[in-house]
């Protein structure tokens, strides 16, 4: 996984096209309008993004589709087409967190698939699953070669990590959850099954597991694996990631060019990259794409699964006693549209991730979906909800009660 052999030339500072804080596009669909910071603790002004219908799908079928014409990384170097086509069964898929997008399946299929006609144990019937574009997040093209069904090459696209399925059909197998996080996903694992990684490579793959993924590491040598966030409920969020390297256009091309390797151009001088590529197949995109991923909207829990009471007492802790929302503020539960960055220390975090980057510090997540998306934290330290509060507990000091604590993870449940 190195991008090494690409050009990282001189040092230019990459400005965010069309920015948020001036509105964005109005059309004639406006199918969503947001306003945002209305805590009055913020200092920005209220910033409103409006949402264009037809940019929507086509962002959508960007997230969904788009490979910016990765394949150059995957198949030219990884060699992933050959692994797939010699080694990769549905069984095998499904257990590194590939998922299946149920309704690219013809009927015939489905029918099969469900009377237990389909041999998920040969690779052959991935083949197939790709030929009919029916893998999240992984695009192969498929030719018929001396009669035989032949993935001759392979890319993916943000929903790989993104996305998940509902698991309607089967485990695994369902409908499309675009901008939830895949937490079955195994990025390393798949990664080291290429035989152009070399062993010490592979080695720290592998130590990664489900639902983490380390954007840096061919970048620096390093490995502190980061869980990987939800793509939805960022509309009115200034800053993205954990470290709030950039808005989420500047995220969205970092990832596609240094990660996905696709064919496109990024250049950050903080972190002294600098890719040219022509022709140039991120740029263009990426207005639409942010479009998109600010149209998801956070999946809300089954009322039936919140004891409400505790909920509201929960709440009041919230914003009192636990001092929770002197960081997590305003409408989207956090204070990066203010400015502010927290040290490690000031919540209890491992700091290496946070020194890696630019910013040297975290960002105060955005509390969304929290029930979808355990592990928590940005290293994943907290398995659920109950340790996210035990953490607060100890490191602010907050001595809560039991019955406080109950209360709180009963409201957390339902943001
Ligand atoms: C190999 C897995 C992977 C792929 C592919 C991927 N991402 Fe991510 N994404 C991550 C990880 C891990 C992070 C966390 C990075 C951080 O916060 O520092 C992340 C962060 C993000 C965030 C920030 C979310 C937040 O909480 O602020 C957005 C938005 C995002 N990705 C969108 C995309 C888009 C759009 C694409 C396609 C261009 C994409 N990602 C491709 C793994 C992936
Ligand atoms: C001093 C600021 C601050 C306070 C106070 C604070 N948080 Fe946080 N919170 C953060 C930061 C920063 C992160 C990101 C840490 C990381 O990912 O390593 C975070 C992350 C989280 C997450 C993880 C979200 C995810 O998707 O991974 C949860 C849940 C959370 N906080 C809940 C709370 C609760 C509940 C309280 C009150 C008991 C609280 N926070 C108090 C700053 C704060």
């Amino acid at each position: 996984m190195s991008n090494a052999t690409e050009s990282h030339r001189g040092l230019s500072m990459r400005k965010e096209v069309g920015r948020a804080g001036l509105a964005v596009v109005v059309s004639a669909f406006v199918v969503g309008v947001a306003v945002v910071s209305c805590n009055s603790s913020d200092t920005t002004a209220p910033q409103i993004e409006q949402l264009d219908s037809s940019t929507v799908a086509t962002g959508r079928d960007i997230f969904r589709w788009d490979t910016f014409g990765d394949e150059k990384y995957w198949t030219d170097t990884l060699r992933m087409h050959e692994v797939i086509q010699a080694g990769v069964s549905p069984a095998t898929a499904l257990s590194v967190g590939l998922r299946v997008d149920v309704d690219s399946l013809p009927v015939a299929v489905r029918t099969a698939l469900a009377a237990g006609q389909v041999d998920l144990n040969s690779p052959a019937t991935t083949v197939t699953l790709l030929k009919l574009n029916a893998v999240v997040g992984l695009k192969g093209q498929v030719q018929t070669v001396n009669g035989r069904d032949t993935l001759m090459r392979v890319g993916i696209t943000c929903a790989l990590c993104h996305s998940t399925v509902d698991n309607s059909f089967a485990p695994g197998i369902g409908k499309r959850l675009d901008g939830w996080p895949n937490t079955a996903l195994n990025p390393g694992a798949i990664v080291a099954l290429s035989p152009a990684v070399s062993p010490a490579v592979k080695a720290i793959l592998r130590t990664w597991g489900p639902g983490k993924y380390d954007p840096r590491t061919n970048e620096d040598g390093q490995s502190t694996p980061l869980v990987i966030p939800p793509a939805y409920g960022l509309l009115g969020v200034d800053k993205e990631t954990y470290t709030a390297e950039g808005p989420v256009s500047y995220w969205n091309a970092y990832v596609a060019v240094t990660q996905m390797h696709a064919q496109g151009s990024f250049s950050d001088s903080r972190l002294g990259i600098n890719i040219v590529q022509t022709p140039d197949l991120v740029t263009s995109k990426l207005p639409a794409l942010r479009q998109y991923q600010f149209s998801l909207a956070v999946p809300k829990p089954a009322a039936s699964s919140i004891d409400g009471a505790s909920a509201d007492r929960g709440k009041a802790l919230f914003s009192g006693a636990a001092k929770c929302a002197s960081c997590h503020s305003g409408s989207t539960y956090t204070d990066i549209n203010t400015g502010r960055l927290h040290a490690a220390s000031e919540t209890g975090m491992d700091p290496r991730y946070a020194a890696r980057t630019s910013s040297k510090a975290y960002r105060t997540t955005p509390l969304r979906g929290l029930l979808q998306h355990a592990p928590y934290f940005h290293d994943g330290s907290a398995a659920s909800l109950a340790d996210v509060v035990d953490h607060y507990n100890q490191v602010l000091g907050l001595n809560l009660t039991a019955a406080q604590k109950k209360d709180l993870i009963e409201y957390l449940k339902t943001l």
